[in-house]
């Protein structure tokens, strides 16, 4: 990753600004991020990098000139997408920003990222590398006992955002196939982690304990998600860009399938004993009306990405401890206006 330039898309989200605080650490590297502020992106996530080696340019990857310029004049050697509208409840409140940003954003950056790598000759042609950072969600639902989903299993998305991601996903698929465009696919379960929007269930619930306020569990808390530590994830993003076959896609998850309720009450039980208050924030767990179109149960085999010599650095425990106890030591996250206001329902009907 040495000496090499990177155009990051939504590198001031969650995930995105994890890439990029690890793609600094490389020597001579050349970060550009591309991401047009909204309200999940955080500047503060990033810091203050030095200039020589990251720029941030604020704009939309729906603006097809905008996007043109950038690769034109950065020539970047890699391209990783993650911008993207990523929040369930949101999308079946309001769809419109999820097909625009996940599924006319990434067509319009493919036409872009695919007239600058067919302009391009040589090595930095052949080199050349765009990543497509997606979800597990796009398989659909399982039931308990059902195998984990592999990369062969074909796409059920339920919900208006895996269903934006979903389309997404066969977009770069078919670009690689029918243009030999070099892309690769990752599928990642839910993360977790520093810098979360506390829109997300784990630093929601946080959030909720440090202000003494209900958390809110969706119908019977049995759901299931496989949990990856974001660090853990970009690691794994880094190591398909290295060593993944050109056309492919990989799962990218740390086996790590718990319940929600399970989820929430590890979280009560941590804080219960590292930040004490006069209640056990066991008894702020609410459950309210559930999720329309819930998914039961996601889990992902993440073999494929192992034979490439990936293997997670967290456990469930060690990561969640370390991820609480980020956010203990930085309650000012919460501050954050935008952070501070948002209360965690649903938001209102399409
Ligand atoms: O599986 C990967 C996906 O994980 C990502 O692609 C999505 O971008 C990400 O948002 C996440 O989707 P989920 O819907 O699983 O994440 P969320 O944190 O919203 O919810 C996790 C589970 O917790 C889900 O079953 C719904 C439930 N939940 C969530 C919230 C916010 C609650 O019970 N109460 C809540 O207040």
């Amino acid at each position: 990753m040495n000496n090499k330039t990177f155009l990051i898309t939504g590198g001031y989200g969650f995930i995105g600004s994890a890439l990029i605080r690890k793609l600094l650490n490389f020597k001579n590297v050349k970060v550009i991020n591309i991401d047009n502020l909204t309200y999940a992106s955080n500047l503060k996530s990033i810091g203050n990098p030095d200039e020589k080696k990251y720029k941030h340019i604020e704009i939309d990857i729906c603006n097809l000139l905008s996007v043109k310029d950038v690769l034109d004049k950065i020539n970047p050697d890699f391209v990783i997408h993650l911008a993207a509208e990523t929040h369930v409840d949101r999308s079946i409140d309001g769809p419109d920003k999820f097909i625009s940003t996940n599924v006319l954003g990434t067509y319009n950056l493919l036409k872009c990222c695919y007239n600058y790598w067919s302009s391009l000759s040589g090595k930095k042609k052949s080199s050349f590398k765009f990543i497509h950072v997606s979800t597990d969600e796009v398989y659909g639902s399982l039931k308990k006992g059902e195998k984990q989903f592999t990369e062969n299993d074909s796409y059920q998305p339920n919900s208006p955002y895996s269903a934006s991601k979903a389309s997404s996903d066969h977009l770069v698929f078919s670009w690689n196939r029918t243009y030999n465009f070099p892309s690769i696919i990752t599928n990642t379960c839910n993360n977790y982690g520093p810098w979360q929007f506390p829109e997300k269930l784990i630093p929601l619930t946080i959030k909720k304990c440090l202000s003494l306020e209900n958390i809110p569990i969706y119908g019977s808390g049995l759901q299931i998600r496989d949990w990856i530590h974001v660090e853990d994830h970009i690691s794994g993003i880094l190591k398909v860009l290295e060593k993944g076959g050109i056309g492919e896609k990989y799962n990218i998850g740390s086996n790590n399938e718990i319940q929600n309720i399970d989820v929430v009450s590890s979280i009560c039980d941590i804080l219960n004993k590292k930040f004490p208050s006069e209640v056990d924030y066991n008894s702020l767990i609410l459950k309210v009306s559930d999720r329309p179109g819930h998914d039961f149960r996601y889990g992902i085999d993440n073999s494929k990405i192992t034979k490439l010599g990936w293997k997670p650095k967290y456990t469930w425990s060690s990561g969640l401890v370390s991820t609480i106890e980020w956010y203990l030591e930085n309650k000012a996250f919460f501050d954050d206006s935008i952070l501070k206001n948002y209360s965690g329902e649903r938001l209102g009907k399409i």
